[in-house]
């Protein structure tokens, strides 16, 4: 591999979205931030130089980081914030991954505004698993608030009560024709007839899993999460915060006399406040050179529609996730481990903390603070970076080791709310030795209404063994997973009101931090850390920190 360099310039930029112009946090100026290209076994070194007020810390979302934790990125976990006037050079390796990954601020809600595509290109000289595809363009959801995202996150957890929703969901930035005074700020794929284009999806909203669809013409799915998987056709997909799907369309042989929508909208099973508009883009064949249609006649054109499922449509997302298969062929075989040297079960959902206010009630439920929790233990964020503690030896009053492996409040996870839905607050991690085969099993707790979770793991990838609906049997359950070409990813959904088993191989020394990625859990606590030992050879050591590596 090569080594490639980018900066990234973190400075305000005024953009107008929905009529409304505003200040954001950007990077060089560019909203959503530029796209990384490399390929697979190239160096980056990526400068990212904080000219805001804010603090900054950047995750290369997906990037497995072999031995290089210190250029993870998530703020207090494994560096401090790059602070104003300073800088820090994330220098990592891509190794065995290739597909469509992304960047993101991991620091408060900044990623609202801060995220861009990585895009892996395979190794020189070697074919994608699929014929090569024409044109290949990144698709990545986001979403508007015209209001300060920051301003919003910083008055939930004051009150205790949900955030304000987003204002629109977009497609590059662009909400589309549906909402208000949106109609110029669309994006626009124009192709041409009877060509294949790899479309690189990224959903990077804050809040919602979405459902896509392109009308009239179908979807090959053949990667996700930077993992080639068997291909298989749909008219719809499911994409959760975190994750990356690239697909394939093929256009119609002849110039169509239509333009399409491609329209994404959230998949919500929780009952709480939701945003439920419809983002639009619009597919369009490029007029033939023929002059059979002049561009007049195109904007004449009918306009097709996609259908998208009911948003509450659990039985259409079951049935997507269960299709995602990795490719598990001779040249990218399934490494999913066989045995299993350690079994951990985890409660995921939401939760209570006590109202902080003296003489104010608070906003969550029965005059509660939301929080949410994993093992019932909301995790409280430390002052300084885990990893920096962790190297030096320095975990006294920074951390404890002492994760529940199993919830603490046992009880029914599809029945009736337990009396007491209050959780602890602790900075605990799970230690692992190097090397350590884990099977998780995390289960949705239903309390406070039933929302599925997308949990998204740092520093590795994992395989989707199993899932199902009500309470996970370990007497049962183990037997249907599947062990021969589950598919390996870095975020998967905890079904609303069921569970999921992954397992991964715990082969990368360092700090790792697993949370979901709806923003509105994690600012509530849904998250906590994975510590890998360095192994005994040197070459499974960590590294010492980098100079520059911010300081808190
Ligand atoms: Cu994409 Cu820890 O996040």
């Amino acid at each position: 591999g090569i080594t490639r360099h980018y900066k990234f310039d973190i400075k305000l930029q005024n953009v107008t979205r929905l009529c409304h112009t505003k200040s954001i946090v950007s990077v060089n100026g560019q909203f959503p931030g530029p796209r990384i290209v490399a390929r697979e076994g190239d160096q980056l070194l990526i400068k990212v130089v904080n000219h805001v007020s804010n603090n900054i810390s950047i995750h290369w979302h997906g990037i497995r980081q072999l031995r290089s934790g210190w250029a993870d990125g998530p703020a207090y976990i494994t560096q401090c914030p790059i602070q104003t006037g300073q800088s820090y050079v994330y220098n990592f390796t891509i190794v065995g991954q290739r597909g469509t990954l992304w960047w993101h601020a991991h620091i408060s809600w900044l990623r609202s505004t801060l995220y861009g595509p990585i895009v892996i290109l395979p190794k020189r000289g070697v074919p994608y698993p699929f014929a090569k595809p024409y044109k290949e363009v990144p698709i990545i959801f986001g979403e508007w608030f015209n209001a300060d995202p920051e301003a919003i996150i910083t008055q939930a957890l004051q009150t205790g009560g949900g955030p304000n929703v987003s204002d629109a969901y977009t497609i590059n930035g662009l909400p589309g024709p549906l909402y208000n005074c949106s109609a110029i700020d669309t994006f626009k794929l124009k192709v041409k007839p009877g060509k294949t284009y790899l479309l690189r999806l990224i959903n990077a909203a804050l809040n919602d899993e979405l459902f896509f669809s392109i009308a009239n013409h179908t979807l090959t799915v053949v990667d996700v999460d930077a993992i080639y998987v068997k291909p298989f056709e749909t008219e719809t997909l499911l994409i959760t915060p975190g994750q990356t799907t690239n697909v394939l369309v093929k256009t119609k042989p002849n110039y169509p006399s239509a333009t399409f929508l491609m329209t994404a909208r959230p998949y919500v099973t929780g009952q709480g406040t939701f945003d439920n508009s419809t983002v639009a883009g619009i597919l369009e064949y490029e007029s033939p050179s023929n002059g059979m249609h002049s561009s007049i006649s195109i904007k004449k054109l009918p306009l097709f529609k996609p259908i998208l499922p009911a948003l509450n449509d659990t039985s259409f997302a079951t049935n997507f996730v269960s299709k995602l298969r990795s490719l598990d062929s001779a040249e990218y075989p399934s490494k999913v481990p066989q045995k299993v040297d350690k079994h951990f079960f985890f409660t995921v959902g939401l939760g209570t903390s006590p109202c902080q206010h003296k003489n104010q009630t608070c906003q969550g439920p029965n005059g509660t603070m939301f929080a949410a929790s994993v093992n019932n233990v909301s995790f409280a964020m430390p002052t300084t970076a885990l990893l920096q503690s962790h190297f030096y030896g320095q975990s006294n009053g920074v951390y404890s080791p002492e994760f529940p492996s199993t919830p603490i409040m046992p009880f029914n996870y599809t029945g009736n709310p337990p009396n007491n839905t209050m959780v602890s607050n602790g900075t605990k991690v799970v230690v692992l030795p190097f090397n350590t085969s884990v099977e998780l099993v995390m289960q949705d707790t239903s309390i406070l209404g039933a929302e599925s979770h997308p949990l998204h793991l740092h520093g590795f990838n994992f395989f989707v063994v199993g899932q199902g609906f009500g309470n996970f049997d370990p007497s049962k359950d183990p037997a249907n997973f599947n062990l021969v070409d589950p598919v390996e990813r870095n975020t998967v959904g905890v079904p609303s009101g069921g569970w999921v088993a992954i397992r991964f191989l715990a082969d990368n020394p360092g700090v790792w931090f697993m949370h979901c990625h709806l923003e509105v859990h994690t600012s509530w606590g849904l998250k906590m850390a994975w510590i890998v030992l360095d192994g005994k050879l040197p070459n499974q050591k960590l590294l010492p920190p980098p100079a520059d590596l911010p300081k808190c």
